[in-house]
């Protein structure tokens, strides 16, 4: 029997054992596991917590805004932004190969995480923090939303791959790297307990039960190079395409089809073809749309959307993000293909 109310006091009482009056950071991704450890931290010790949020320019439409607006304007925790746009995108130009892109934006990340925690140490060094509020210290701890299928997966528990399919982007070695210690409190925690947590510290149920999102963002959606002009046009086809899914239910269930799909997204296929709107001809992008439905995500079905619910998607996107012209579906499955594109 979880009752979350006694849990929660339990898990606070421990994060605060374990913590003491030391500094605490955390990377906030937007994502539901850093997000509910960075609510549930924070609910223990407040400002002995700083979350560093490294937007790399490769979040979804209004994404950054959301969490700045959810965990410095409603929790009042604090949050480091780190705008790292225009450093992710200069590094990405001329790139195409996929496995090299997902390096570059690893890598980045862990960079930028690393100079904001050895700046949060600088600062803390020996003086007090303004208006009288707490001096930061220095974090002597790093914080993560692991969770429990992390923690079996990692343990060497599944076998290994003979080939990496896709590298992915994680943080693991970065308290060695560091010199931190590590504060995990979800890692008991299966998915849908954490989303529960989620839900009772006040998180948005939107938030808490989003798709997953992966690490590299909107860099393995647009196929190839990535722009800012590509990331533009896909935010805003995406933005359309989700709300749409979240907007339809379905008959039968009463469930929207957001919520009957495990993942859905769009894709930016950086090719032109040929159209006609008005009396004009136009030469535009090409986007697609994938929603899968899956258990575990290491095999995937394609959703068979309605039909009515496809036609309001293209013909939004169409006539309201000027620069794409035509929408396909994907219709592939896992395997042989996988979720995301790249
Ligand atoms: P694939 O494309 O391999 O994706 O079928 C399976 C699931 O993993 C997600 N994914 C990632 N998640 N970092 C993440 O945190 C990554 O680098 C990454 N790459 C893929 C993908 O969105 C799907 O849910």
């Amino acid at each position: 029997d979880w009752i979350m109310g006694d849990y929660i006091a339990e898990a606070v009482a421990r994060i605060r054992e374990q913590v003491g009056d030391e500094e605490v950071i955390l990377g906030l991704s937007g994502g539901v596991d850093s997000s509910v450890a960075a609510a549930l931290i924070h609910r223990a010790i407040g400002d002995q917590l700083t979350c560093v949020f490294v937007d790399h320019g490769l979040l979804r439409l209004n994404e950054g805004d959301m969490v700045m607006e959810m965990f410095e304007g409603k929790l009042h925790a604090k949050v480091i932004r780190v705008q790292a746009e225009e450093l992710f995108l200069g590094q990405l130009a001329g790139v195409t190969d996929p496995e090299k892109k997902r390096k570059i934006i690893g890598g980045l990340f862990v960079d930028v995480f690393k100079e904001e925690a050895a700046k949060l140490k600088a600062a803390g060094a020996g003086h007090k923090g303004e208006h009288g509020s707490r001096a930061v210290k220095g974090a002597t701890f790093l914080a993560q939303g692991t969770i429990y299928p992390d923690v079996v997966e990692s343990g060497g528990t599944k076998t290994k791959k003979a080939t990496t399919i896709k590298s992915h982007h994680n943080v693991g070695g970065l308290p060695e790297q560091l010199g931190l210690k590590l504060l995990e409190p979800l890692r008991e925690l299966f998915k849908d307990e954490v989303r529960e947590l989620g839900v009772a510290l006040g998180l948005p149920p939107e938030m808490v039960y989003r798709h997953p999102f992966p690490g590299p963002g909107l860099g393995v959606r647009i196929l190839g190079e990535v722009k800012k002009e590509y990331a533009d046009l896909l935010r805003r086809a995406d933005a359309i395409f989700i709300e749409e899914l979240r907007n339809t239910k379905d008959e039968a269930t009463g469930k929207t089809w957001y919520e009957l799909t495990s993942q859905a997204f769009t894709v930016f296929l950086p090719v032109k073809s040929v159209g006609v709107m008005g009396d004009g001809r136009t030469y535009d992008y090409v986007v697609a749309l994938r929603a899968v439905q899956t258990s575990d995500f290491m095999t995937a079905d394609w959703a068979e959307l309605p039909y009515s619910l496809l036609k309001r998607c293209s013909g939004r996107i169409i006539n309201e993000v000027r620069g794409i012209n035509r929408v396909t579906y994907d219709v592939s499955s896992k395997p042989p293909a996988t979720i995301e594109w790249e």
